[in-house]
């Protein structure tokens, strides 16, 4: 299985996805600041693997602190929380793992001080095999919903990479898969830091799961053509009544599905429902560096001084969603996360 996030012992290692599909390459992470770095730039990315990431991004911090008492160390867990918390403003499931370490940290503060250290990394391994579990048990209530011989299509990276392992859509498409029901996947590349060509097509060649890429633009053309039997993507954020926040395109993706009476599922963990906010208005949508949309892998292709926009993310409203897949079974309109 594909492992994205590991602790061996003393660091964080994560598998750098920045250097993917050319090289397999770990950074292994030392300190919490390195690891927000790493969520920043995109070394470690998608909603449940920055979640882990970020946990064990505390458990270092928890480590890195001279504290000799249980108080004096959330004091500087706090600092870390906060720093961590700066990194990505729109997937939930970062807000959720480090509110989770804050509680084991509070709940065992009078514990001898490298106890509570070593709670925090069994908390942090603990939120990474739980998320691995959800993602299987996603799969089997995914799978149920593909017919046979079915001709899935993807957008953005919701893969083994983007979690603690296995995937969320594309553990629903590796169950399938599994059970002999999966004909082909389309991988829409997803502009601008083209998730899907560079991990998602990685990760079905690696395993040899029959896939075709294409550009963003021909999506609408492969549906018109009737060759798309269903959609499955992933999620940052699912607002308790049920709009969904999802790598820039997704929205788009939903839309032509409606129009070409073809369903729209998203899969996503617990971990990313909000149910503190009411609708996807309430999302915040990280704008990223304008050169990821002037150029291509580094390379420039637009006027440096043109103006941009990068949204990372939209909203797909909950209307255009036909069911959400989570570990707890499938959801269908009217969405209520309560
Ligand atoms: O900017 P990214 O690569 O972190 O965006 C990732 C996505 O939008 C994924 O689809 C989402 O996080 C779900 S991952 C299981």
């Amino acid at each position: 299985m594909i492992s994205p996030v590991r602790w061996d012992g003393c660091c964080l290692v994560l598998l750098d996805q920045t250097r993917l599909p050319i090289e397999e390459v770990d950074k292994p992470c030392a300190s919490w600041q390195e690891v927000a770095d790493a969520i920043r730039s995109l070394v470690v990315r998608g909603a449940p693997a920055i979640g882990v990431a970020a946990a064990f991004g505390v458990a270092l911090a928890a480590r890195q602190s001279r504290a000799v008492d249980g108080e004096s160390l959330i004091t500087d867990l706090e600092e870390a929380i906060k720093g961590l918390g700066a990194t990505r403003p729109t997937a939930v499931n970062l807000f959720w793992a480090l509110e989770r370490m804050r509680r084991v940290a509070i709940a065992n503060r009078r514990a001898p001080i490298d106890e509570l250290r070593a709670r925090l990394v069994g908390e942090a391994q603990t939120i990474l095999d739980e998320d691995v579990a959800a993602n299987r048990a996603m799969g089997a209530h995914g799978a149920a919903l593909v017919p046979d011989h079915a001709r899935i299509l993807t957008h953005c990276n919701a893969g083994a990479l983007a979690t603690a392992g296995y995937g969320t859509a594309l553990g629903v498409i590796r169950a399938a898969h599994e059970r002999g029901k999966l004909a082909l996947v389309w991988v829409d590349e997803t502009r601008p830091v083209l998730q899907g060509s560079r991990l998602t097509a990685w990760e079905m060649a690696r395993e040899g799961i029959p896939h075709r890429l294409i550009s963003d633009v021909a999506a609408a053309s492969v549906m018109q053509r009737g060759e798309v039997d269903l959609v499955v993507t992933g999620a940052d954020r699912i607002a308790a009544n049920g709009d969904t926040a999802n790598k820039i395109g997704t929205y788009g993706v939903a839309v032509l599905a409606r129009h070409h009476r073809i369903p729209f599922y998203v899969a996503a963990p617990f971990s990313t429902i909000d149910p503190s906010i009411e609708t996807g208005a309430a999302i915040v949508i990280e704008e990223r560096d304008p050169a990821e949309v002037r150029g291509v892998a580094g390379r420039q292709t637009a006027p440096a001084t043109s103006p941009v926009f990068n949204p990372a993310f939209d909203v797909t409203p909950a209307e255009l969603i036909d069911a959400i897949i989570t570990e707890r079974g499938v959801y269908r309109s009217p969405y209520r996360f309560r």
